[in-house]
C-alpha cells in the first residue's frame, strides 16, 4: 500500500482539520463506530417519608454493572429538601452501545446531613433495569423496591433518555483524474481516506471502496458523520479540487507536476436521524431466530455433537442465543421472538423441512422470550431427526417476505433481524445469495454464528464486509447485511464479546436503511 498526501486547498482546510489520502492495494482494518451518549433524567413520585418533622431530602445515585461483578457509581443528582416527588435536575450522561447490555441500578436515599453524605442516611428504595430498557421505552417508569424486593410504598421512579450527539453527516461525491500507475502489471486500485485531527495524531474517519484497475475512478456518494469527520460547525457545501503530490517522485523526476487530481464534486451537511432517534420513535426490532439441524451437527444424544447439551446444560447453540436474544430483546416490545429450525425430517410426515417451527406451531411460532426459546429448542431436539440439506434461502425469504409487507407500509416501525446459528455446510448458496440481495432492499439483517470447527469460507463470503455481495447472475446487493462469526473465536472472550461482535453494526444498519429511503421515526423522538 502507498499513500499521497494532498496539498489542502484553503476553503477546505476551513470547513475541517482533515486530511484525505489517496492509497492503492488493500484497504485495512474496518473504522470503529464512533460511541453516542444517551443523557438520563429522573424523577420520583410518592416516596416514602422518612422524616419525622418534614418531609424526606431525596438524592439519587447511578450504579453501572460494566464488566466485573460490582457496581459502580458513575454519579448522584443534587439533594432535593423536603420533596417527596423529585424531579432532579442533574443529568446523567453515559456512553451508549447497541450491543452491551448495560445494566443500570438507580437508588434512592433520603440525606439528613448537611453534606449529603450518605452516611446516615435512609434507603428509599432502588430501580434495576438497563439502558437498552429505558432508551426503547424512551420514558420509563417502575415501582421502587426495597432491599428485600418489596415495594417501597407507592414510590416510582421515572427515567427519560434523550440522545445527545451531532446527527448530521456529510456527503460527499469524490472522483480524481490522471491517478500514477502504482502496480507493476496494469493501473492502479485507488481509494481515498479522510483522517481527523485528534489529540493523539490524525485518525481515520472514512474509507473510500477500492476502484480497480482505474487511473480516473469515480467513487460512489457516501456520507462520513460530521462527528466522526470532525467537530466543525460549517453548513455550506463545497466544491474542491487536489493536486497529489508525491513528494518523493517530484525530487527525483524532473518536470514533475502531479500525480493526478481529486475532484470533490459535493460535499454537503444533511440532518440523518440516528439509530436512537428511530427507536425512541417507536421502530421495534423483530428478531427472528433460525437453528441448523442438518445431519453433519451429529447425534444430539452423543458428547460429539454439537447439539449435545453437556451436563451444565450448554452447548454454542444454547449460548449464541442467549448472548444474541439477551441483547435485542430490549428492542422488541412483546418480546415473542418467532424460532425456526432448518435441515431436520420432523413429524408427522417426516419429510425434511427448511422453516420449522421449532414449537411446532405454525399459527404461533413464537417463544416467550429468550428463556422461551432455549426452551423450545431443548424440547424440539429429540423430537427431530436431524437430516440435510442444508438450506439458508426459505428461512431468509421467510422473514424477507415480513420484512417486504412492513416496507411497503413506508413507515420505519419494524426492523428485523435474523438469526441463523449453523455449523457452516450450506448446500443452496445461489439461492441463498440471491436471497440476501433481495433483502438488503429491505429493513433487515442477518446475523450468521457459526459453530464447531467447520471450514467457514461460504460464509465469510456472504457478509459483504470486503467487497459487495452479488446474486449468482451478478445483481449487487445494496448494502451491506450480514454479519458473520465463528462462535470459537469468542471462547475464551466469553459470549458477551460474541454478541458485541455481530451486534456492533446493526445500529448503523437500521438508521442508514431508513434515512435512505426517507422514513421517519413513527413518533417524535424527542422527549415528552
Ligand atoms: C455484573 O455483571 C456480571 C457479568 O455480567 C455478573 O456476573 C454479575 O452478577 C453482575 N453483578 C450484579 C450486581 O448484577
Ligand atoms: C459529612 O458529615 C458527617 C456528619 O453528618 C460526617 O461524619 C462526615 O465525615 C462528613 N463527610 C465529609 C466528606 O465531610
Ligand atoms: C416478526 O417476524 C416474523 C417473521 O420472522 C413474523 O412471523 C411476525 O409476525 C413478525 N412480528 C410482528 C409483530 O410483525
Ligand atoms: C429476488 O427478487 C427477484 C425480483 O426482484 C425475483 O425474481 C427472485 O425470485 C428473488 N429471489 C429470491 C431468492 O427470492
Amino acid at each position: 500500500m502507498f499513500f499521497l498526501v494532498f496539498r489542502f486547498v484553503s476553503s477546505w482546510v476551513s470547513l475541517c482539520p482533515v486530511v484525505v489520502m489517496a492509497a492503492a492495494g488493500t484497504p485495512g482494518p474496518r473504522v470503529p463506530e464512533c460511541v453516542t451518549k444517551v443523557a438520563l433524567s429522573v424523577s420520583c413520585d410518592n416516596l416514602l417519608d422518612m422524616d419525622a418533622f418534614s418531609k424526606s431530602d431525596p438524592l439519587c445515585l447511578l450504579y453501572m454493572n460494566t464488566s466485573g461483578p460490582q457496581w459502580v457509581e458513575i454519579g448522584r443528582t443534587e439533594k432535593i429538601m423536603n420533596c417527596l416527588n423529585p424531579r432532579f435536575s442533574k443529568t446523567f450522561v453515559i456512553d451508549y452501545y447497541f450491543e452491551m447490555v448495560q445494566k443500570l441500578k438507580f437508588e434512592v436515599y433520603d440525606i439528613d446531613s448537611e453534606n449529603s453524605s450518605l452516611a446516615n442516611a435512609d434507603f428509599l428504595g432502588e430501580l434495576e433495569c438497563t439502558l437498552g430498557q429505558i432508551v426503547s421505552s424512551r420514558k420509563l417508569t417502575k415501582p421502587l423496591l426495597m432491599k428485600d424486593k418489596r415495594p417501597a410504598g407507592r414510590g416510582t421512579m421515572t427515567i427519560c433518555a434523550e440522545e445527545r450527539t451531532d446527527n448530521r453527516v456529510v456527503e460527499f461525491e469524490v472522483s480524481a483524474r490522471n491517478l500514477d500507475k502504482k502496480d507493476f502489471f496494469g493501473k492502479s486500485d485507488p481509494f481515498l481516506e479522510f483522517y481527523r485531527e485528534t489529540e493523539t495524531g490524525w485518525q481515520l474517519a472514512h474509507r473510500t471502496e477500492v476502484v480497480k484497475y482505474n487511473l480516473n475512478p469515480v467513487w460512489k456518494p457516501f456520507r462520513v458523520p460530521l462527528q466522526s469527520l470532525c467537530h466543525c460547525d460549517v453548513e455550506k457545501s463545497i466544491k474542491a479540487e487536489f493536486e497529489c503530490i508525491n513528494s518523493k517522485k517530484k525530487q527525483k523526476k524532473k518536470g514533475y507536476k502531479n500525480s493526478g487530481i481529486i475532484v470533490i464534486k459535493k460535499c454537503k451537511i444533511v440532518k440523518d436521524y440516528t439509530f436512537l432517534d428511530y427507536i425512541m420513535g417507536g421502530c421495534q426490532i423483530n428478531f427472528t431466530i433460525a437453528i441448523d439441524f442438518t445431519g453433519s451437527n451429529g447425534d444430539p444424544r452423543t458428547p460429539q455433537s454439537l447439539h449435545y447439551i453437556n451436563p451444565q446444560g450448554y452447548n454454542e447453540y444454547l449460548a449464541a442465543i442467549w448472548a444474541v436474544g439477551s441483547v435485542i430483546q430490549d428492542y422488541d416490545s412483546d418480546k415473542m421472538f418467532p424460532a425456526f429450525g432448518f435441515g431436520a425430517m420432523i413429524p408427522p410426515t417426516w419429510q425434511v423441512s427448511h422453516e420449522f417451527p421449532i414449537n411446532f406451531d405454525p399459527s404461533n411460532p413464537f417463544c416467550a422470550g429468550v428463556e422461551g426459546v432455549a426452551a423450545a429448542y431443548q424440547q424440539c431436539l429429540p423430537q427431530v431427526k436431524l437430516y440435510g440439506p442444508t438450506n439458508f434461502s426459505p428461512i431468509i425469504n421467510h422473514v424477507a417476505q415480513f420484512g417486504r409487507q412492513a416496507l411497503e407500509q413506508q413507515t420505519a416501525s419494524q426492523y428485523f433481524v435474523l438469526l441463523i446459528i449453523t455449523d457452516g455446510v450450506i448446500t443452496d448458496m445461489d439461492q441463498t445469495r440471491s436471497a440476501i440481495v433481495n433483502a438488503s432492499r429491505l429493513p433487515m439483517s442477518i446475523i450468521i454464528v457459526g459453530v464447531g470447527g467447520a471450514d467457514f469460507t461460504a460464509m465469510e463470503f456472504l457478509d459483504g464486509d470486503d467487497g459487495i455481495l452479488r446474486s449468482a447472475t451478478g445483481q449487487p446487493a445494496m448494502r451491506d447485511i450480514v454479519q458473520f462469526v465463528p462462535f470459537r473465536q469468542f471462547q475464551n472472550a466469553g459470549t458477551a464479546a460474541l454478541a458485541q461482535s455481530v451486534l456492533a453494526e446493526l445500529p448503523d444498519q437500521v438508521a442508514s436503511f431508513f434515512n435512505l429511503f426517507g422514513l421517519k421515526p413513527p413518533s417524535d423522538p424527542s422527549p415528552s
